[in-house]
């Protein structure tokens, strides 16, 4: 029954030929969330996942992560914390850097957004080489929190981005492209 949800949501993702450079096909999730029908039916795909593992904390990433991040926490009746890019985040944070293609990136949290009992579901909408959610996962495995679920709107498996992670952690894509 997912599964038509799914083609239809996938459907509604549109590709940009050539953007951000020459060569690469951008997925455009915001046309994916246009519709209300759309946005109830991956609340619920995404929501269902994850009903029996007792989720307590949902981690979204700046900026994509911030879309379904919190709609997410609500359903799961979980809190939402958030991960950002550098300086942004007011009181005291742990950070963490990583290669990016042109560079070093660095994401932060609130040193005191988690606690020992926490499950945490990390999202982002789009799982490419890993680096991001990498970095992420990183950043929560040292504040020491009882799970980490990975979790992703879209997956690029040519890119192998989940290879990254370690075999233990659950790491799911509702969309895939090959
Ligand atoms: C995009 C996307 C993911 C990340 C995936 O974010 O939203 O967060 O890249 O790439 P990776 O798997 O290769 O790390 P971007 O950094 O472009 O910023 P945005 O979410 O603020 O648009
Ligand atoms: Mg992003």
């Amino acid at each position: 029954m997912p599964h038509k949800k799914i083609e239809n949501l996938k459907a509604s993702v549109r590709n940009i030929p050539d953007f951000p450079i020459p060569g690469i096909q951008f997925k455009d999730v915001t046309t994916l969330f246009q519709s209300p029908q759309n946005l109830k039916d991956l609340t619920e795909v995404l929501t269902d996942l994850y009903k029996e593992k007792g989720i307590t904390k949902v981690v979204g990433i700046e900026s994509r992560g911030f879309i379904m991040g919190p709609i997410l926490a609500l359903n799961m009746n979980a809190g939402f914390i958030p991960i950002r890019k550098p300086g942004k985040l007011p009181a005291d944070t742990i950070e963490e850097s990583y290669e990016k293609e042109y560079g070093i990136d660095t994401i932060q949290i609130h040193k005191d957004s988690l606690n020992p009992e926490d499950v945490v579901l990390i999202h982002d909408d789009l799982l490419a080489t890993g680096g991001t959610m990498l970095a992420a996962y990183k950043l929560i495995k040292r504040m020491g929190v009882k799970k980490i679920y990975v979790n992703f709107i879209i997956e690029l498996e040519t890119l192998e981005g989940r290879k990254l992670f370690p075999e233990d952690v659950e790491v799911e894509a509702i969309i895939k492209y090959d």
